[in-house]
């Protein structure tokens, strides 16, 4: 058994989370290995085996080397149905990293049967290009060098922090998790609102896409709060200061972001707990 992260690694499920770690795996040649357990590879996968850059297994069992590390990419309801997948996973002695929405460390070592090395993970959708950000949970009985090697496999999707309540990873979940969704939603309404006020549709989308991602980039860039560049654009009596009256009021944006973010941090416990 090796704990270095450059041991071999198996992925269980190559869909859009899994296949983006993969890429990054590959890209960051940090694994000896990349073994792929999915029963229907798209092509780009199954082009990946052919080029010998990944393995590819149809199910978890023989033909597979000594792992560090197995990571669990599969639905959540399906990996609860997956009883005696989990069970095998349990026999192995790598560390089990799990990326599954609302699956707990409790769930998992219950499955595992056993106290295996567990690591809970919670990324986004930003990770296909490398920028997300994975908040990450370590179980009971992690070995030396096991928090490394899981920053390592969630490195390839951007960003990583770690969490010290799993009980946060439910808010974690409906702010990083769900949030691509909220800024996309920003994106549409700003187009929305510009066609209001005249614009062709295509302008107004075209606008609105550059000033989100434009925005967006500038926040990644400058290390200052999101108050202080917000100020910046602001100045007194102009136009941004009107449109912020209304985004501010107190039914406003900030009002809507508390209720939305509970809800869906309401709606992961419900799941968790189903
Ligand atoms: N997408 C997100 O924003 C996001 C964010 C955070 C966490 N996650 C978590 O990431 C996980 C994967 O999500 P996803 O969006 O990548 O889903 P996805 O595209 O459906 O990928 C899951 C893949 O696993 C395959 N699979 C099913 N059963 C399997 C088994 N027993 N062994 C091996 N592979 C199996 C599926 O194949 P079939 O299609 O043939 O069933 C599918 O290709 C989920 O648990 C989700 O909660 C997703």
């Amino acid at each position: 058994m090796t704990l270095s992260p450059e041991g071999a690694v198996l992925l269980i499920g190559a869909g859009r989370m899994g296949g983006a770690l993969l890429k990054g795996w590959i890209a960051g040649k940090r694994f000896s290995a990349i073994h792929v357990v999915e029963p229907q590879p798209s092509a780009e996968i199954r082009q990946l085996g052919a080029k010998r850059a990944i393995v590819l297994h149809t199910g978890f069992g023989k033909g597979l080397p000594d792992l560090c590390a197995i990571v669990l990419a599969i639905k959540p309801q399906v990996l609860k149905g997956a009883r005696d997948l989990l069970a095998a996973l349990g026999r192995t002695d790598a560390l089990v990293l799990c990326i599954a929405a609302g699956i707990t460390t409790a769930f998992l070592e219950s499955a595992l049967e056993t106290k295996a090395r567990l690591v809970r993970a919670m990324p986004n959708t930003p990770g296909a290009i490398g920028r997300g950000i994975t908040a990450l949970y370590a179980g009971a009985g992690l070995a030396a060098g096991d928090r490394r090697l899981a920053e390592a496999l969630m490195a390839a999707l951007g960003e990583t922090l770690w969490l010290a309540d799993e009980g946060l990873m439910d808010a974690v979940t409906a702010v990083s998790g769900s949030g691509p969704a909220y800024v996309f939603l920003l994106a549409e309404a700003l187009a929305a609102a510009g066609r209001e006020q005249g614009l062709d549709a295509e302008t107004a989308a075209r606008l609105a896409r550059a000033t989100v991602s434009g925005a967006g980039a500038l926040l990644a860039a400058d290390s200052r709060a999101a108050a202080e560049l917000r100020r910046e654009v602001t100045s007194p009596g102009g136009t941004t200061e009107a449109a912020l009256k209304v985004l501010m009021a107190p039914e406003g944006l900030e009002a809507l972001m508390r209720r939305a973010v509970a809800m869906a941090t309401a709606r992961g416990k419900e799941l968790g707990e189903g």
